[in-house]
C-alpha cells in the first residue's frame, strides 16, 4: 500500500488512540484526543453544516510561502493544498467553496501561556469565556497554566481535577501544564505521574508566583526534575525573575508603604532587570544538562515571558550556540506599551515581569524580528475587577496580570506591520514554533494531513477597541482597550468545524483536551529554526 493510502487510511481511523509510524527517520507521534470523535455538527459544534469544504484566498499562509490556495478541508484534517488562482467552482454545491478573497488564510494560533483559573478562582476567568474569546481571537490552541486555579496542577489528581472543570466548556483544543514547586521537584513519580495523566510539560517559578500555594523554586530543583523530563520529552517554563531585594530601594518592596503607589514607574524599579537577568542566567546554566549527550538530553528549558532583549537574551543566545535545548517567548503587552506611556493608576498595564520602556521594546521586536526570540505567547492573566484595584489605582497592591487572549492577532499586526513584520514572521513565531515547543506535530502549518486549525483574517480593515466592543473573556479589562488596531479575525475554525464568526460562536464548544500519548523524537533548536 503507498504511504499515501495508509495515512489516509490513518486518518480516518480516528477512534482508534493511536498509530505510530515512520516518516523518514523522524519518529512521529499522533495525539489522543479525549472527547473527539467523529464530527458532530448536527449537535452545534461548527457554524457550517458542511463537513467537507474549500476555504480559498489569495494570501494563504504555507511552508511554501504566501500565495493564492485552495485549502480542501474534510472532517477534522486538510486532505488538499493546491495553488491556483481563481477559487474553484464546486461541482453541485459539493464541496462547498467559501471564496475569501484577498484576505489571510493562515494556521490557527497557539498560545502556549494562558491562565484560565478554572477550578478555584473561575470567577477570575473560566474555560467557556477564556476559550471563546481565544476563538474570536484566531487562536485554535491554548496551553493552560498549572496556577491561578485552585488546586494547583502540581499532582495527578490535581490535573484530573482540572480536566473534569473543563469537560464540555471548550470552545479550541486545550492541553495543560503540570507545575513543578519544591515539594514535587525531587519526587520523580509525582512528576511522572503528572506526565502520564497529560501534562505537556512543566512551569516554574523562580520567584514568589503572587499565588501562596504556588511557592519558587530554585535553579537547582528545576535542575533536579530535567532527567525526569527528559525521559518524557517534555519542556519546562519558567518565570525568569530572581527576587533579589538588595537591588531594591527598601521603601520599594511589595508590602512596604509608597508616597505614589499610582505612579507606575515606582512599581517599574520595584521590579528591576537585574531580577531577571539573573534569573535567565541561573537557567540557562541549569539547561547545559539538555545538550546532546547531557544527563538530561530531550529535555527542555523554555523562557517565559521575556522583557529583557540585552544580557537576558545574550545569555539564551549563548546557550543555544553551545547546544542547550532552549527556547524564549514574549508577548504582545511587551511588543506594545512602553513604562513611560502608562497613565497614572491605569493598573490593567500592570504585569510581573514589569513592561519596561520604549527603548527595551523596540529591542525585543529586533530580536523578535531576527528571530532570537522564538515565538510569542499572551500570559492572558485576568483576575477580577476589584483585584485590579481600578479605583485606587496602587501599583504594588493591584493584581499583576494582564487580559489579552482576544487581541493577540491585531496587537501583534499592529506594532509589527509598522515595524516590517511579515505575514509570514507573524504566523511562525505564534503558530509553527509554539507547535514545536509544544510538541503538537498536527498542529501549526497548513498542510496536507495537518489538523484543519484555521483562521482567517483581515490584515488591512483596522477597528477601534471601546468600552461598546464585544469582548468575550470574562472581566473586561485590558491594556488593549481604547487603542485602535488593524487585523480583524473574519472566522476561525478548529479542526473543521467552524467555531467563531464575526460575533457568533458555533452553538456548542467542542475543543478537545490534549493529552500526548508518545513524545516525538526532539533534535534541541534544530526544530525550531
Ligand atoms: C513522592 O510523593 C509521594 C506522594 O506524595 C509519596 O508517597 C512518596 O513517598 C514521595 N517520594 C519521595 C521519594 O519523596
Ligand atoms: C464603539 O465603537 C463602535 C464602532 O466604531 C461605535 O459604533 C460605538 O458607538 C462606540 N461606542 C462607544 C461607547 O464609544
Ligand atoms: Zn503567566
Amino acid at each position: 500500500m503507498a504511504s499515501g493510502n495508509l495515512f489516509r487510511l490513518l486518518l480516518r481511523g480516528w477512534n482508534i488512540p493511536l498509530f505510530v509510524f515512520t516518516v523518514g527517520c523522524t519518529l512521529v507521534y499522533l495525539l489522543n484526543f479525549e472527547n473527539a470523535h467523529v464530527l458532530q455538527r448536527n449537535e452545534g459544534c461548527s457554524l457550517l453544516s458542511e463537513t467537507h469544504f474549500v476555504l480559498y484566498s489569495k494570501r494563504v499562509v504555507t511552508p511554501a510561502g504566501i500565495g493564492p490556495y485552495a485549502v480542501e478541508v474534510e472532517g477534522e484534517r486538510i486532505i488538499s493544498m493546491t495553488k491556483r488562482s481563481e477559487a474553484p467552482k464546486s461541482a453541485g454545491g459539493k464541496p462547498r467553496v467559501l471564496d475569501y478573497g484577498n484576505a489571510v488564510i493562515m494556521p490557527g494560533l497557539i498560545d502556549a501561556h494562558v491562565h484560565i483559573n478554572e477550578p478555584g478562582r473561575t470567577e477570575w476567568e473560566g474555560f467557556l469565556t477564556g476559550t471563546m474569546a481565544a476563538a474570536a481571537g484566531g487562536t485554535t490552541t491554548i496551553v493552560d497554566m498549572p496556577l491561578n486555579n485552585h488546586p494547583t496542577t502540581t499532582t495527578k489528581e490535581h490535573l484530573e481535577e482540572k480536566k473534569e472543570a473543563a469537560k464540555g466548556k471548550l470552545y479550541v483544543d486545550t492541553g495543560f501544564w503540570g507545575g513543578l514547586v519544591p515539594e514535587n521537584a525531587h519526587n520523580a513519580s509525582v512528576l511522572e505521574d503528572l506526565f502520564e495523566a497529560g501534562a505537556l510539560g512543566l512551569k516554574a517559578f523562580l520567584c514568589p508566583s503572587g499565588i501562596d500555594d504556588f511557592p519558587a523554586v530554585t535553579a537547582k530543583q528545576i535542575k533536579a526534575s530535567l532527567p525526569v523530563l527528559a525521559k518524557y520529552r517534555r519542556p519546562v517554563l519558567v518565570h525568569q525573575e530572581v527576587t533579589d531585594p538588595s537591588a531594591v530601594p527598601s521603601d520599594l518592596m511589595p508590602g512596604e508603604p509608597q508616597s505614589n503607589a499610582r505612579d507606575y514607574m515606582r512599581y517599574l524599579s520595584s521590579r528591576p532587570l537585574s531580577w531577571e537577568r539573573e534569573g535567565v542566567r541561573q537557567l540557562m546554566e541549569v539547561a547545559k544538562d539538555t545538550k546532546p549527550g547531557g544527563v538530561a538530553e530531550g529535555a527542555h528549558v523554555h523562557v517565559v515571558h521575556l522583557t529583557d532583549a540585552e544580557d537576558s537574551l545574550d545569555h539564551v543566545k549563548a546557550a543555544k550556540a553551545e547546544g542547550s535545548s532552549v527556547t524564549v517567548e514574549t508577548c504582545p503587552h511587551y511588543l506594545s506599551f512602553a513604562a513611560e506611556d502608562v497613565p497614572e493608576g491605569a493598573t490593567q498595564y500592570k504585569c510581573a515581569p514589569p513592561l519596561r520602556d520604549a527603548r527595551h521594546r523596540e529591542l525585543l521586536w529586533k530580536a523578535l524580528l531576527n528571530g532570537d526570540i522564538d515565538m510569542i505567547t499572551t500570559d492572558h492573566s485576568p483576575s477580577t475587577l476589584a483585584l485590579k484595584l481600578l479605583e485606587e489605582g496602587d501599583f504594588l497592591k493591584a493584581w499583576g496580570g494582564i487580559s489579552g487572549i482576544q487581541f493577540s492577532l491585531p496587537a501583534t499586526w499592529s506594532h509589527g506591520h509598522a515595524r516590517g513584520m511579515t505575514i509570514e514572521q507573524l504566523s511562525k513565531r505564534w503558530s509553527t514554533v509554539p507547535a514545536k515547543m509544544v510538541n503538537l506535530p498536527r498542529k501549526g502549518s497548513l498542510e496536507f494531513g495537518k489538523d484543519a486549525d484555521i483562521v482567517v483574517w483581515d490584515p488591512e480593515a483596522s477597528f477601534f477597541i471601546n468600552s461598546t466592543y464585544p469582548i468575550y473573556f470574562k472581566n473586561k479589562v485590558a491594556p488593549y482597550i481604547g487603542h485602535r488596531y488593524s487585523g480583524k479575525v473574519i472566522t476561525t475554525f478548529v479542526r473543521g468545524r467552524q467555531v467563531f464568526e464575526e460575533g457568533r460562536h458555533a452553538k456548542k464548544p467542542c475543543g478537545a483536551m490534549i493529552n500526548p500519548v508518545l513524545i516525538i523524537e526532539r533534535s534541541g533548536n534544530e526544530l525550531l529554526n
